[in-house]
C-alpha cells in the first residue's frame, strides 16, 4: 500500500496508541510459559507481536483475543512445534525466542522475512552456546535459526553490544538453566524483561547494571496491561513539533525511564511536552503527555544516549532537520541491522525531499534550518521509516507519496487513521 500525506497546518487532539512493542512480546512469550491463564489488556495490534502470538501457539500455548480486546494466554510447558516458527519481520522474536527454545528438551527452527533473514543473530548464539545450547545459522551469522535443545547452564555474561534482546535472550534462557545466570550490562538498556519476569514470578535481582536470575523458579499467569508505545508516540510528538499550530494530548503511554529519555532529549531542546496522570501498572509506569508547538533547538545524541533513542532515530532526524541548529547522531552502528540500514534509509529519505545530511558508518549529521519538499519516498519496507517520513510530509510544500506505507502495521495498523485525524490542513 502507498499512502499520499498532505502538508499540514497544524495537529490536535486526543490520541490512544497501540499497546508497547517491547513489552507486548515479552508479556506474550513469558506467558505462555508460565502455568495457568494470564489476561493482557491492550497487547499491541501490530504484526510483530501477532507474529509472537503465532509462534507460541505453535509450541502449545492457547491464545484467544476476548471480545473486550483483552488478550487471554493459556501458558505452561512448551510441546514441540509442527513446522517452523515465523518471526516474520521481527528481529526481537529471532533473538528472544531462540533463549527460550534454546533449552527444551525438542528441536526447533525459527524463520523470518527478507529483513529478519539478513539481521544477525549470532550475537544471541554466542552467549547460549556457552551456556550448552546448540544452534545452528546461516552462514554462521544470520536465520534461520534450527535450534537443538540441550540442557543448559547458567553463565556470567557482559553483552559486547548494547542491546535488549540480547540480554533479554540469556535471561529467558536461564530460565531454563541450572543454576544461576548473571548478566552484566556495558550500557543499561530498556528493562522490560527485568520486570515483567518479576511479574510472573521468577526469582530475579537487578543491582545497577547486574541481573541475577535463578534457573528453574515456576513462573504464573497474572493479569496485566501493556502501556501505550512510546516509541509510536515519538511519531505524532515530532509531527507536533514541526507546526507551527500543535496542541496534542496523548494518552496511556509508557514512561519507563530506560524509555524515557526521549522526553528529556526533546524537552532540552525546547518542545513543550507536559507528563500528567503518572502511575505503575504491573511494575510499569504509564502517563499522558500534552504537546504543544515549540522552537526546536537542535542537538547531539551519542553514547548511552544513542542507545535508549535508537527506535526513535528516524523520526528525530526528520526533526533535526526542522531545527534551528540541527542534528548530530554518533555511535549508531547498530542502526545498520535494523529492520532496515537506517542511516541508509533516513539518508536516501531525506535527500529526496531536498535536505541535507552527511553520513558516517555510525551515525549522521543533518543541519537544521532545512525545509522538506514534496517526494516520493520509500519506506523499504520498514515501519518506522514509513512513519518518520510520514510526519516529514506534513511539513512539506506539497504532497508526498510514501511507497510501501502499508510497513507500518508492524508496529502501529491505524497510524494513518489516526494521523489524519489528529493532521489539520
Ligand atoms: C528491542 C530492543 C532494541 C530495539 C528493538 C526492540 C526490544 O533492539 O531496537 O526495536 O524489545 O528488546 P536491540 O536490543 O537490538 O538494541
Amino acid at each position: 500500500m502507498d499512502q499520499t500525506v498532505h502538508p499540514a497546518r497544524a495537529i490536535d487532539g486526543i490520541v490512544t496508541l497501540p499497546g508497547d512493542k517491547s513489552i507486548s512480546h515479552r508479556y506474550g512469550m513469558i506467558a505462555a510459559i508460565a502455568e495457568g491463564r494470564s489476561a493482557i489488556a491492550n497487547y499491541a495490534t501490530g504484526a510483530d507481536c501477532q507474529s509472537t502470538l503465532a509462534c507460541m501457539q505453535a509450541l502449545g500455548a492457547k491464545v484467544e483475543r476476548q471480545a473486550d480486546g483483552v488478550t487471554v494466554i493459556e501458558g505452561g510447558a512448551l510441546r514441540e512445534p509442527a513446522g517452523d516458527l515465523d518471526a516474520g519481520n521481527s528481529g526481537t522474536i529471532t533473538r528472544m525466542l531462540t533463549g527460550i527454545l534454546a533449552g527444551q528438551a525438542f528441536d526447533s527452527r525459527i524463520v523470518g522475512d527478507e529483513s529478519v533473514s539478513g539481521r544477525p543473530v549470532d550475537r544471541v548464539t554466542k552467549p547460549l552456546e556457552r551456556m550448552g545450547a546448540f544452534i545452528e545459522l546461516r552462514d554462521g551469522r544470520y536465520p534461520p535459526l534450527v535450534i537443538h535443545g540441550r540442557p543448559l547452564h547458567g553463565i556470567e555474561y557482559t553483552p559486547p553490544v548494547a542491546s535488549a534482546q540480547v540480554k533479554s535472550c540469556v535471561l529467558l534462557a536461564g530460565l531454563f538453566a541450572k543454576g544461576e545466570t548473571i548478566v552484566h550490562e556495558p550500557v543499561r538498556t530498556r528493562d522490560h524483561t527485568e520486570i515483567a519476569l518479576t511479574e510472573f514470578g521468577a526469582d530475579i535481582e537487578v543491582i545497577g547494571k547486574t541481573i541475577r536470575l535463578q534457573g528453574g523458579a515456576k513462573l504464573t499467569g497474572r493479569e496485566l496491561v501493556v502501556p501505550g508505545d512510546l516509541s509510536s508516540a515519538c511519531f505524532f510528538l515530532v509531527a507536533s513539533l514541526l507546526m507551527k499550530q500543535a496542541d496534542l494530548v496523548i494518552h496511556g503511554v509508557g514512561l519507563n525511564p530506560t524509555r524515557s529519555s526521549l522526553l528529556d532529549f526533546l524537552v532540552g531542546m525546547g518542545a513543550q511536552i507536559r507528563i500528567v496522570n503518572v502511575q505503575q501498572i504491573g511494575g510499569e509506569l504509564i502517563g499522558d503527555l500534552r504537546v504543544k508547538n515549540s522552537k526546536i533547538t537542535g542537538g547531539v545524541i551519542e553514547g548511552a544516549l544513542t542507545a535508549a533513542l535508537i527506535d526513535e532515530l528516524p523520526a528525530l532526524a526528520v526533526l533535526g532537520a526542522a531545527s534551528e541548529g540541527g542534528l548530530i547522531v554518533r555511535d549508531a552502528a547498530e542502526l545498520r541491522v535494523k529492520e532496515t540500514d537506517r542511516i541508509a534509509t533516513v539518508e536516501a529519505g531525506l535527500k529526496r525531499m531536498g535536505v541535507k545530511i552527511e553520513t558516517a558508518p555510525d551515525g549522521f549529521t543533518i543541519p537544521g534550518k532545512q525545509r522538506f519538499h514534496a517526494a516520493e519516498i520509500e519506506s523499504a519496507g520498514d515501519h518506522r521509516i514509513a512513519m518518520a517520513f510520514s510526519v516529514a510530509a506534513l511539513a512539506a510544500d506539497g504532497p508526498c507519496l510514501i511507497k510501501d506505507a502499508g510497513a507500518a502495521a508492524v508496529s502501529y495498523p491505524a497510524f494513518f487513521d489516526t494521523l489524519e485525524q489528529i493532521a489539520k490542513a
